[in-house]
């Protein structure tokens, strides 16, 4: 766990502090402090960290130490700060104040808030049957003591004929079954990433996956997804050949949260690639059941794995529901022993009565998944038409599929956005919170999860906030220098 911040990484995150909205009333300490406070609100900046020492920030920010001395006295008073006298200062938050330190809100925290800072839905109403279905089947399990370390077997079974299905011949010793795609990819980062190993990822990409790699202390690089395009093949394949990352992590399918889909000759190339380079590729496949305009689904990547270097990871959470808690892992019979070998040591197993719901949801797959398009192509639209109408300026690729876009916006703004979306009622993830340096500013996620009119209320809201921060003062915008 990180304890200490160093002036040149709090620098870094802290961005354009020195423009952000409003900031032309405020002195200079004034703005720091509040530039720290939104970090430490929108979780980029740790509670419990220690902060440079005065002295080091003022150099890295190119400002006096006064200024520094003062903006930490500030957030001494406001309850963000605590000093100890030659020990350092260290970050808190004051009474009751929330903070989202991993991307996700206490459910039911706020119910008035419209939360856009979480791309998943509601759970299908076929999960009550497929519930009770389930604990007609648990006497068959009670007699044993429960422990599946590699998952039930007609779970794995399911799920091995799903990728068959698609074109990529499986067994079930080939399938962990896990506790979400979260842990899927916790896993194999721990099997295959010791600490100080190289990981190539996208950016911006999945917040939660950098968590899960920040937890292993790999040294990471990027491959910067454009946002009307996607990713850049060469940029992308080059990449892998100069810095042969130990492992590399891809959405490939309406990536979180651009919402590209990658297409077939780049899958192909990526993992000849990938084995050229010695790379581990980690396949998300998150949201491949979401294609949303009827358009074929390109192949799995693992179709074009020759070598055994492909891992794909998926769950339920996206086209059925988060609350299940069931993932998966797709990789050789031998790969998948050693994962459920280290699993003991995390959890021991999955649960099984929700394995076996999961059983049954998947019989009823095609009426469920077909709902779930139907539903989402609608909220997507209204969702189009609401930025149209209220946030012109915006631009935006609409998705073919997924649960998500990634709007540019018109300006540095995403946070000072998010924070000021949360005085109307919105809960917003800032696009920094995508990537890795604080940049992204000008980009903001916006899921499409949620019932049409909630949306365009929601962009409503975000609207009228946005002109606010207009009226504020329009700060001088700096053209970000790097947008990965
Ligand atoms: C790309 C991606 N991977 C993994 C997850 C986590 O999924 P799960 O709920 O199955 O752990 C998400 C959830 O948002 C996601 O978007």
């Amino acid at each position: 766990m990180t304890t200490s911040v160093r002036g040149g990484q709090l620098a870094r995150l802290l961005g354009q502090w020195h423009s952000l909205p409003g900031r032309h009333r405020s002195p200079d300490y004034a703005a720091l402090a509040g530039a720290v406070r939104g970090l430490l609100t929108d979780g980029r900046l740790p509670l419990g960290v220690r902060l440079p020492a005065e002295r080091e920030l003022a150099e890295s920010l190119g400002v006096s130490r006064t200024t520094v001395s003062a903006s930490y006295r500030a957030l001494r008073e406001s309850g963000h700060l605590t000093s100890r006298r030659g020990a350092g200062s260290w970050t808190t938050l004051p009474n009751g104040h929330r903070v989202a330190t991993s991307g996700l809100w206490t459910p039911g925290d706020d119910i008035d808030m419209i939360d856009l800072g979480v791309a998943a839905h509601a759970a299908p109403a076929e999960l009550i049957a497929a519930a009770r279905a389930a604990t007609d089947d648990l006497p068959r399990f009670l007699g044993s003591a429960g422990y599946h370390p590699s998952g039930l077997i007609e779970l794995r079974e399911v799920v091995a004929a799903g990728y068959t299905a698609r074109g990529v011949p499986t067994s079930a010793e080939q399938i962990l079954i896990t506790s979400g795609t979260q842990q899927a990819l916790d896993l194999v980062l721990r099997l295959s990433v010791p600490a100080g190993a190289s990981v190539l990822v996208e950016s911006p990409t999945y917040p939660n996956a950098l968590a899960a790699l920040s937890g292993r202390r790999a040294r990471i690089s990027t491959h910067g997804l454009d946002a009307a395009t996607g990713w850049d093949g060469e940029l992308l394949l080059g990449a892998l050949r100069q810095t042969r990352p130990r492992l590399a992590y891809v959405i490939p399918e309406f990536q979180n949260p651009t919402g590209h889909l990658m297409p077939t000759e780049l899958r192909e190339r990526l993992a000849a690639t990938a084995h050229a380079a010695g790379t581990e590729l980690v396949v998300d496949e998150s949201f491949v059941d979401l294609p949303l305009d009827g358009a074929e689904m390109p192949p799995p990547v693992a179709v074009f794995d020759r070598h055994s270097r492909v891992v794909s990871i998926g769950g339920m959470s996206k086209a059925y529901w988060g609350g299940l808690r069931i993932g998966w892992v797709r990789a050789s019979a031998p790969l998948v022993q050693r994962l459920a070998a280290l699993r003991v040591g995390v959890d021991m197993s999955s649960p099984v009565l929700e394995q076996l719901v999961t059983v049954h949801l998947l019989k009823d797959a095609a009426t469920i998944v077909a709902a779930r398009r139907t539903e989402l192509s609608a909220r997507r639209d209204a969702l189009v038409v609401a930025l149209g109408e209220h946030l012109p300026e915006w631009r935006f690729f609409v998705p073919t599929g997924g649960v998500m876009l990634w709007a540019e916006l018109d300006g540095p703004i995403s946070s000072a956005l998010a924070r000021a979306a949360e005085d109307v009622g919105v809960r917003l993830a800032p696009g920094p919170r995508f990537g890795l340096d604080g940049t992204l500013e000008r980009f903001l996620r916006l899921p499409f999860t949620l019932p049409a009119d909630t949306l365009t209320e929601a962009i409503r809201r975000i609207a009228s906030v946005r002109h606010d921060l207009d009226r504020a003062g329009r700060p001088a915008w700096r053209t970000p220098t790097v947008i990965t």
